[in-house]
């Protein structure tokens, strides 16, 4: 892509400053939007083909057809910026490195929608995202671009950064909600919907960092602009970051709807020399794992899902051949049980027992009728639970042993992990089931 927008300020020296942000363009979005009325502006978003760019995709201008329109009670904007599936690594970027392009989002949605109060739900390991954030929404109030009567438009809106206990389930928008409102991040049953009953019982957006970055866009250069730039029903430039066995991982931008070839050769220099291609996850580790035949799968939702998986986040990761999928689907096992929060039993107690029958077999002590039974497990977790945490455990733990149902053979037939780095000789590890 020639002309970069979302990372247009990431190698700019000091664009994290107001000075150098508004030297470069920053903020005269937010006044061309304070021209506008809300609707003209919601109207835009929807016509940008905007997908939500925290995993689910939903489409961001219905989001904010939901809010409604005369409110008796103040309405709140909450920033999801608690990134943490395993593989995503793109919104940290933007809080750190180009931080008053979000802040100018949020304040051109707060204006579109009658908001009130924003939040900006920081993961809490991001220290550095935290602190850079608030000293620009310091230098914001200092300018009038934050508080009262915001450049005498009557726009009324105050912005903080919330710091969470690192908690995975904290980014689900239900859990977000209950951990700003001080208790434990444990997802709320829906409907209600956030945009009717959020943050203290008042209506609330839940973005993503990167889709609501993307607004001062729209709003620059307009709503079928921003959806020219990617394929039908995903607008837009996004942001990908590329990790695992390749020559240059990190965050590129692109289209939406680039293939994943495209992506792995011309942005991530291929795979490392000595690798090849055996897997990859499309978009964090919630998604189906896919093989090189799907390597022309569009990185859109509506293409994904042709090829069995999902875009998520778009961040990608690549598998060589020496990649123990029994290992990677251990590994997410674990992490889910981790994070679960112990509401829903079939989450709670189905991720611990697929967990456990996992570290048998990853082990050398599977048995072959292990493997119907981590396909019952998950069939009984996937659709069963108060949040969409179940699935993501479900998914890819299904999908591994789908794909690659011979690994899980190989390892119960050998007694071992076949992969020299993680199991050498019959029962390696210890009893786990
Ligand atoms: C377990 C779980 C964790 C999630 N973590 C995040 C997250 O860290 N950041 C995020 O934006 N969305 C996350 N989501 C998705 C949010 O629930 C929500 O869909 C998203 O923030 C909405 O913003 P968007 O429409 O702009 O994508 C998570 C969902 C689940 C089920
Ligand atoms: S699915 Fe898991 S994480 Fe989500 S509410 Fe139920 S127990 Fe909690």
């Amino acid at each position: 892509m020639e002309e970069l927008f979302l990372s247009r300020n990431f190698k700019v020296p000091n664009a994290h400053t107001l000075r150098v942000y508004e030297a470069n363009g920053g903020y005269q979005a937010m006044k061309k939007a304070f021209k506008m009325d809300g609707s003209a502006i919601i109207d835009e978003v929807k016509k940008s083909n905007l997908r939500g760019r925290g995993g689910a995709g939903f489409p961001t201008g219905v989001k904010w057809g939901f809010m409604p329109k005369d409110s008796d009670v103040p309405m709140y904007l909450t920033v999801n910026a608690d990134e943490g599936e395993p593989g995503t690594f793109k919104d940290r970027y933007c809080m750190e490195l180009d931080p008053h392009r979000l802040i100018e989002g949020c304040i051109i949605t707060a204006w579109a929608l009658g908001i009130r109060y924003g939040y900006i739900y920081v993961r809490g390991e991001l220290q550095n995202a935290i602190r850079t954030l608030q000293r620009a929404i310091n230098e914001c109030y200092e300018k009038g671009y934050l508080g009262e009567n915001i450049l005498g438009t009557g726009l009324d809106f105050d912005l903080y950064v919330h710091s969470s206990a690192g908690a995975y389930i904290c980014g689900e928008e239900t859990g977000m909600i209950e951990g700003l409102e001080g208790k434990p991040g444990q997802p709320r049953l829906k409907p209600p919907f956030p945009a009717i009953v959020g943050v203290f019982g008042a209506p609330t957006l839940v973005n993503n960092v990167e889709s609501i970055s993307s607004i001062p866009f729209i709003i620059e250069r307009g709503g079928e602009w921003f959806a020219s730039m990617g394929v039908e029903k995903n607008g837009g430039p996004k942001l990908y970051g590329l990790s695992g066995h390749i020559n240059k991982p990190g965050v590129y931008e692109a289209p939406s709807g680039i293939t994943v070839r495209e992506l792995l050769e011309e942005y991530g220099g291929g795979m490392r020399e000595g690798s090849e291609l055996k897997a990859f996850i499309p978009g964090g580790s919630s998604c189906a794992v896919l093989t090189p035949d799907a390597l022309d799968a569009p990185m859109s939702f509506e293409g994904m899902r042709e090829y069995g998986s999902t875009m998520g986040t778009g961040c990608i990761t690549f598998m060589d051949q020496n990649t123990c999928m029994v290992r990677i689907a251990q590994r997410l096992a674990h992490f889910y049980h981790h994070e679960s929060c112990g509401q829903c039993t079939p989450c709670r107690e189905g991720s611990g027992w697929a967990s456990k029958v996992l570290d048998a077999i990853e082990a050398g002590r599977g048995r072959k009728e292990d493997l119907e039974l981590l396909l019952d497990m998950v069939d009984n977790v996937q659709g069963n639970t108060i949040c969409a945490l179940g699935d993501a455990l479900a998914i890819p733990v299904r999908s591994y042993l789908q794909v690659f149902p011979e690994e899980f053979e190989a390892h119960i037939e050998k007694g071992c992990c076949p992969y020299p780095k993680w199991g050498k000789g019959k029962g390696k590890g210890k009893k786990v089931a």
